[in-house]
């Protein structure tokens, strides 16, 4: 069960709108490194996790995750609430903005909708948790990408807070695998799945 709290993780606070930057930015909503699949990975893959100290991991991170969908959704939402269909800044986002208005909608910054083909699930403890840690790192240079095409500083802080979280994840997820690696060497299992391969 969850339990929401009416408060983002880290306040957001844009000025100017720039659907150009939200162009970019949809990426982390619902493309192929974004928000939405970190959470969905995380929060599918613990149902397998034969470790409980692991499992809290995902459970941990993958929450976290959704509150930095949550994020991103806002910065979008505020860089284009006050867009009119005439606004000469309408730019890249000309083509979302057909299709979703203002709407938040979980698509890739190429035109994308979110696909469950972006996340993987495999029920084996490596195998998971050494996708988790790519998808970490894809994560942290998508955001590098982004902070470089960000012209607006009250964008770039958000970005770089989020940026940075990605960098932790990256390190507890490295941390998982070692773990998960003692475990299974305890019981001689090495890195086979400990449920399946007795
Ligand atoms: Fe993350």
């Amino acid at each position: 069960m969850f339990v929401y709290e009416k408060k983002l993780q880290y306040p957001i606070r844009i000025k100017n709108t720039n659907p150009q930057l939200a162009s970019f930015i949809i990426s982390q909503y619902g493309g192929p490194d974004g928000e939405l699949g970190a959470s969905l990975r995380y929060l599918s893959q613990r149902y397998a996790m034969p470790y409980p100290e692991l499992k809290a991991v995902l459970t941990d991170i993958g929450v976290e995750e959704l509150g930095h969908l949550e994020m991103i959704g806002t910065l979008v939402h505020q860089l284009t609430r006050k867009l009119s269909p005439d606004d000469p800044r309408m730019g890249n986002f000309a083509p979302y903005f057909t299709d979703h208005g203002v709407g938040v909608y979980p698509v890739a910054a190429s035109g994308s909708p979110w696909s469950a083909d972006y996340i993987g699930v495999k029920g084996d403890v490596i195998c998971d948790l050494t996708e988790d840690m790519a998808a970490e790192q894809k994560a942290r240079v998508t955001y590098d990408n982004i902070l470089r095409q960000s012209d607006d500083p009250d964008v770039s802080d958000v970005i770089r807070f989020l940026r940075e979280r990605e960098v932790v994840h990256f390190q507890r997820f490295g941390e998982a695998v070692r773990l998960a690696k003692e475990k299974m060497d305890q019981k001689n299992v090495y890195f086979t799945n400990p449920i399946l391969d007795k």
